[in-house]
């Protein structure tokens, strides 16, 4: 029996078909109910780290945190760990590992090294991977060093200030790997932005589980009720892109459709109207009016402020353009800064992760339009981009100081972890809110599939 289609929320009707906020054609990826394996079955694990992490284009970081010709981070994924590095041609990879006896090269995960120097038995290698030194070579004979020895590299390239690393031999090309239209991450100049704030905690969840957590508004009201005054929950237009991708519209700066008050511009949404130049206690109108003011004040503002708003349109001066790129990639879009978070496996473990988050933010001394108050800054972050800060790492159970929101999710989720196992459980159920998680495991079983 063929069902009624589910009615699509639209964010702005009026769109042109080139415009970014434009709803995406619909993608049908069916009903199945998938297997639930997937989040605890360590055959599952390796089959992905195989297939998927050791296949896609992975955002490995941000070209603003390699200034320097020297500068490195490393970039860990499950048990893959690369060294990402700015060389005098350019921004390079290679597999952390020494091609003597497969010690790991770097420990440390950021710093400026011209050279690396194993510390089993100092081999070296200059930063564009090349063999610099072999102790006591006279000991080898010929054969042995005769090929293999400098380092491994992998795929590297940079898209609107992100650096995106591919291990396979023959990776598509990465626009068609984000799957993204093109000039949509240009449009923020995250390259000019700077990190501001890093953090890594470990959660006690398969990362797919904190993947589709962050995927939709559903969840809302139950999780964050006091999101409430301020996010259109039920608003948000859900949009699926090509090769896995997708994005949430999620209206800011209006109440929740749930909320039996309409009317009144309740205190967050004054503290909103404050950030964007608004005076709340002169502001005449009424809650419906609040998202509207904002994108107008914000645009009025902007070259007082040196912000470049010229590539973005009007929703996206108010609203969360929550993007998610295949396969474990979220960013938060916002003018004034954007949030990337990374579910990133455990090497060893299906049922944890790590949630990595990165904000950005420009510097102030190019603008003085701080970030908004829900992206968790600490206070006292420095924000003038002169130092990058240190990724700060917490385990299981420690408070990340990542705010109240996402505290609630990392406590939610490992009790969902746990009732996966259930006999009583027999696969997730998803609804149209849920279509970009459907779409997230439609493109995850293309890719397993694939490499089988
Ligand atoms: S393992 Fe690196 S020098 Fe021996
Ligand atoms: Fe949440």
């Amino acid at each position: 029996m063929a069902t009624e289609p589910i009615k699509q929320m639209v964010i702005n009707p009026d769109a042109p078909a080139d415009s970014l906020e434009r709803k995406q054609a619909h993608i049908d990826n069916g009903v199945e109910v998938l297997n639930k394996e997937r989040y605890f079955d360590r055959e599952f694990m390796q089959r992905e780290a195989d297939n998927v992490w050791a296949k896609a284009w992975l955002l490995a970081g941000l070209v603003s945190d390699l200034p320097t010709v020297g500068d490195y981070f490393i970039f860990d994924v499950g048990l893959e760990s690369i060294i990402v590095t700015r060389t005098k041609e350019g921004i390079g990879a290679f597999y952390n590992v020494c091609s003597h006896r497969g010690c790991r090269l770097v420990k440390a995960e950021r710093g400026n090294r011209k050279v690396f120097v194993c510390p089993f038995h100092s081999w070296s290698f200059n930063n564009d991977g090349s063999l610099r030194h072999v102790t006591d070579s006279e000991t080898f004979r010929s054969e042995v060093l005769c090929n293999n020895i400098d380092l491994e590299a992998v795929n590297c390239e940079e898209q609107a200030g992100i650096i995106f690393i591919n291990m396979s031999e023959n990776p598509p090309p990465l626009e068609q790997g984000l799957g993204l239209p093109v000039g949509y991450l240009e449009a923020y100049n995250i390259d000019r932005m700077k990190v501001v704030r890093h953090v890594s905690s470990e959660w006690a969840a398969n990362w797919k589980i904190g993947v589709e957590a962050f995927y939709e508004c559903y969840h809302l009201h139950a999780v964050h009720p006091e999101t409430r005054g301020v996010m259109g929950d039920l608003n948000v237009q859900y949009d699926l892109y090509p090769a896995g991708a997708s994005r949430m519209i999620v209206p800011l700066g209006q109440p929740s459709p749930r909320a039996g008050d309409q009317e009144s511009v309740n205190e967050g949404l004054q503290g909103m109207l404050q950030e964007a130049g608004v005076d709340p206690d002169s502001f005449v109108g009424t809650a419906r009016d609040v998202r509207r003011a904002i994108q107008l004040s914000k645009r009025a503002r902007a070259e007082e402020l040196g912000l470049d708003y010229s590539r973005l349109e009007d929703g996206q001066l108010s609203d969360s353009w929550a993007t998610g790129l295949f396969p474990n990639v979220q960013i938060g879009c916002h003018p004034e800064g954007v949030f990337i978070m990374r579910f990133l496996p455990h090497p060893s473990d299906p049922e944890k992760f790590y949630y990595d988050t990165m904000t950005l933010t420009f510097p102030v001394k190019e603008t003085e339009a701080k970030p908004p108050a829900w992206m968790g800054i600490p206070e006292g972050t420095d924000l003038t981009g002169q130092a990058r800060p240190d990724c700060e790492h917490f385990g299981i159970g420690e408070d990340a100081n990542l705010g109240l929101v996402l505290s609630q999710d990392s406590d939610l989720l490992p009790i969902v972890q746990r009732g996966l196992h259930s006999r009583g459980f027999k696969g997730e159920l998803w609804g149209e809110q849920e279509q970009r998680i459907r779409h997230f495991h439609t493109e995850l079983d293309r890719y397993l599939v694939a490499g089988d």
